[in-house]
């Protein structure tokens, strides 16, 4: 599957994350119905094994509630509200399933970039098996890329799973870039934008890599980046691309 059909592309972090909470359904029905061609999702293991979207460890900051994924069974999660610390809206949701979202994206036709968020390093390689084992059956029906900062992770996924599209995540420059995305037969690179001079991203752009920059809410910064040549950026703001030129 031609994985970017068009260019710029416009990922969706976090689901429309402006207009209702983070990483929920709500999130991210909400960015395909404003026209977002993917959004990004944050995947890690309950303490069960249930591959869940959320992006920390400590439900502190979505939930107002001291716990750790990795101590909850999904079951267990059924009772934190992800939405508690989204003052606009009274929206309840819990941490959807990856397979939520996948069908959610079938039912659109869309796109899903997969981050796998290991609640620790050590469960890298166990988190990228079990989103693998919900992502395969999705594989050939929708766009899914996938991505971490846990090389360990995009190992697994080369070693286990040859046809998966893999991202290579970089939030500081490493000078040894090519060789990874290369070792990992990578589809694209993502860039923190904050790292991403001039330089940097001629030396990218000129690669046969897809080039992704995240988080990018300006227009005037992605239209600088893709000037430069990017495939695209992430943003909170599922309609930036309708408003840069
Ligand atoms: O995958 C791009 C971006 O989501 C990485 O940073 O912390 O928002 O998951 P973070
Ligand atoms: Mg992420």
């Amino acid at each position: 599957m031609i994985i970017f059909q068009t260019k710029p592309i416009l990922i969706s972090h976090r689901g429309a994350n402006l207009l209702a909470p983070e990483n929920t359904l709500p999130a991210f029905d909400l960015a395909y119905q404003m026209g977002a061609a993917w959004v990004e999702c944050d995947v890690v293991l309950t303490e069960d094994s249930v591959p869940v979207i959320l992006h920390d460890r400590d439900l502190w900051r979505t939930a107002r509630s001291h716990a750790d994924i990795d101590n909850l069974t999904y079951d267990a999660l059924q009772n934190y509200n992800v939405g508690a610390y989204f003052a606009k809206t009274k929206i309840q949701a819990t941490a959807p399933k990856l397979e939520a979202l996948l069908e959610l994206a079938l039912k659109y036709g869309r796109g899903v970039n997969i981050e796998i968020k290991p609640a620790l390093s050590v469960y890298a390689e166990a988190t990228a098996e079990g989103a693998w084992e919900i992502m395969g059956p999705y594989l050939d029906r929708i766009p899914i890329l996938v991505s971490s900062f846990e090389l360990k992770a995009l190992l697994w996924y080369r070693e286990n799973a040859p046809e998966v599209n893999l991202g290579y995540l970089m939030s500081s420059w490493q000078a040894d870039w090519k060789e990874k995305a290369l070792h990992l037969k990578a589809t694209s690179i993502h860039c923190d934008e904050k790292i991403l001079n001039q330089k940097r991203l001629s030396l990218l752009t000129e690669s046969e890599y897809s080039v992704l920059a995240y988080t990018v809410n300006s227009v005037a910064r992605a239209e600088e980046l893709f000037k430069a040549g990017v495939t695209g950026i992430f943003s909170d703001d599922p309609q930036l691309l309708s408003k840069a030129g």
